[in-house]
């Protein structure tokens, strides 16, 4: 793997490899057995906000032996309208890896095609691969698998995250349902696109969270929706609350990518009930990430 630009380029035996390696440096940390990014340095360049990616990152390849530096687009000139495919020839010749989160994807696929070095999406308006790597280790850790799971996304059916989910349902084979409002759900052209049985979408958010093992939910507004006061109105019934989580089955779990907008697409109680999942959701970026850094070095 030279790159992880999507989940959709990825394959079931590259996430299961993943998932097997940071449940190793996770049981490593502070001990590492190598050191794969000594005498790198990489480039974190970011157009929106972040913490968990942001510091995720940060520590990931400092703890490999690397260095890195975040460069916010409003410091370079990135920022004044420098083409991306210019930048990504300068910092290829400078830089080892270079992790980006911005708007388009096609952004990054430039990186990587120009810059020639390592490039990893830390989140497009089109996926967020880092997180559903650390989604799965998750599953993996509080259930012992995703085999034989129904896992729910409810919530905004068509960003990124939803469509890195799904991605990861066709090569694992998990039963996974969509519900979102009808105007928030995938379009037929990408569904064809996957083609995968085992993925289905439903406006009924009930009807979805019955016999559900993971109930997974994420702000109905991305970054850079925000104020879409009108996309908001229609996500009412699609709160993650007590009264929709008893149709799940027993021992279900809650994820959460955050951030959390608490009482909108979560409640204050679920989300504190959940927390300690949700907050092992977070911390599985840094053993996910540095998973992923790792199969790149190699
Ligand atoms: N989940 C996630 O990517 O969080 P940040 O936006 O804080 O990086
Ligand atoms: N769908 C969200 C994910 C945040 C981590 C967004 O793009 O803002």
């Amino acid at each position: 793997m030279n790159h992880l630009l999507s989940i959709e380029e990825l394959n079931a035996e590259l996430l299961n490899e993943l998932v097997s390696s940071a449940v190793k440096l996770k049981a490593e940390r502070g001990n590492p057995s190598s050191l794969p990014l000594a005498g790198q340095t990489w480039a974190m360049i970011f157009t929106k906000s972040s913490t968990r990616t942001r510091v995720s990152f940060e520590v990931g390849v400092r703890e490999l032996g690397g260095s890195i530096m975040f460069l916010s687009s409003n410091d370079i000139q990135l920022g004044r309208g420098e083409p991306i495919k210019d930048t990504a020839r300068v910092l290829g010749r400078m830089v080892h890896g270079c992790i980006i989160r911005t708007f388009a994807q096609q952004d990054v696929v430039d990186f990587s095609e120009f810059g020639n070095i390592p490039t990893i999406n830390a989140l497009t308006d089109e996926e967020h691969p880092c997180q559903i790597l650390a989604d799965l280790l998750t599953v993996k850790e509080k259930l012992g698998t995703w085999d034989d799971k129904k896992i729910v996304f409810i919530g905004d059916g068509d960003n990124n995250m939803s469509r890195s989910w799904i991605w990861a349902a066709k090569y694992l084979g998990f039963e996974l349902v969509i519900a979102a409002p009808k105007n928030c759900q995938p379009p037929a052209e990408f569904m064809n696109k996957v083609n995968a049985d085992n993925v289905t979408l439903t406006d009924d958010p009930v009807a979805a969270c019955k016999n559900a093992d993971i109930i997974n939910t994420d702000v109905w507004l991305s970054m850079g929706q925000e104020g879409q006061a009108e996309k908001e109105a229609l996500f009412g019934a699609y709160q993650v609350n007590s009264e929709l989580l008893s149709h799940a089955n027993d021992g279900h779990i809650v994820l959460h990518c955050l951030p959390a907008y608490r009482d909108k697409e979560i409640t204050e109680e679920i989300l504190e009930l959940h927390a300690n999942t949700i907050f092992q959701q977070a911390e599985n970026r840094l053993h996910a990430q540095k998973a992923v850094l790792a199969m790149i070095a190699n």
